[in-house]
């Protein structure tokens, strides 16, 4: 039974692309059949806490001497940890906000990245997510062109590679849709057909995923 763990993260809810993008992931799953099982978690109408205390960061076994995390932010972790575990394949919709990931989509990830349960630590060979499939929908107002001068401004989807990819072992396939805001503020009116098209192949591209993953 294939399961499908959707997590969306932006605040707009009605014309957001990436909620578009992970809509049309999600139908293309549901249609090869009752076997291929979602769970939603929307981080904008349900945000998960911060990581309210440094012990979590770490497996119980690699926590400095007299760490005492509450029971409930353990409870509350363990409850996020799980989702992820039981999922075959991720689909995170991750909007660009001040050329970082959405807080609520930081806040999910900081309690995931785990030396020692979800990642390799010393003796540990702690790597549960190896070879599972994850979908980053990267939507973003602006262009972060090769060789324009925004080149590297976005610093949403490398930290997601790194530790949802490098950390969990992951294979990370991103999805990108651009100049979002083409549509609605006039100055970049001219981009409008390049914004649609792009959003139209990053659609395309999250349908072709949904009907293959897991690998
Ligand atoms: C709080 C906020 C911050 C934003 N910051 C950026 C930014 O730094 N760079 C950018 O290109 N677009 C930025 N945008 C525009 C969004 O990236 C764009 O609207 C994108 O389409 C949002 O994803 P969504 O369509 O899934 O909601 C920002 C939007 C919001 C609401």
């Amino acid at each position: 039974m294939p399961s499908l763990l959707r997590i969306d993260a932006s605040i707009d809810e009605h014309g957001s692309r990436s909620r578009a993008i992970t809509t049309a992931f999600a139908d293309a799953w549901a249609e090869r059949g009752p076997a291929f099982t979602t769970t939603a978690l929307d981080l904008h109408r349900e945000p998960v806490p911060h990581l309210p205390d440094p012990a979590l960061h770490w497996a119980p076994s690699l926590r400095q001497p007299g760490a005492a995390p509450s029971p409930e932010a353990e409870a509350v972790q363990q409850r996020i940890l799980a989702q992820l575990l039981e999922a075959d394949v991720l689909l995170l919709g991750a909007p660009l906000y001040n050329y970082s990931l959405p807080s609520t989509l930081k806040a999910w990830l900081d309690h995931v990245h785990v030396p020692g349960t979800t990642t390799p630590f010393g003796d540990l060979d702690t790597r549960p997510m190896a070879g599972r499939d994850a979908v980053v929908v990267s939507s973003r107002g602006g262009s972060y062109d090769p060789g324009s001068p925004t080149e590297g401004w976005d610093h949403a989807v490398p930290p997601l590679q790194i530790v949802l990819g490098e950390a969990l072992g992951m294979r990370v396939h991103v999805i990108t849709t651009s100049l979002t805001l083409a549509g609605s503020i006039p100055a970049m009116a001219e981009h409008a057909a390049r914004a649609d098209e792009e959003f139209a192949q990053a659609t395309a591209a999250a349908v072709v995923l949904a009907r293959t993953l897991p690998a």
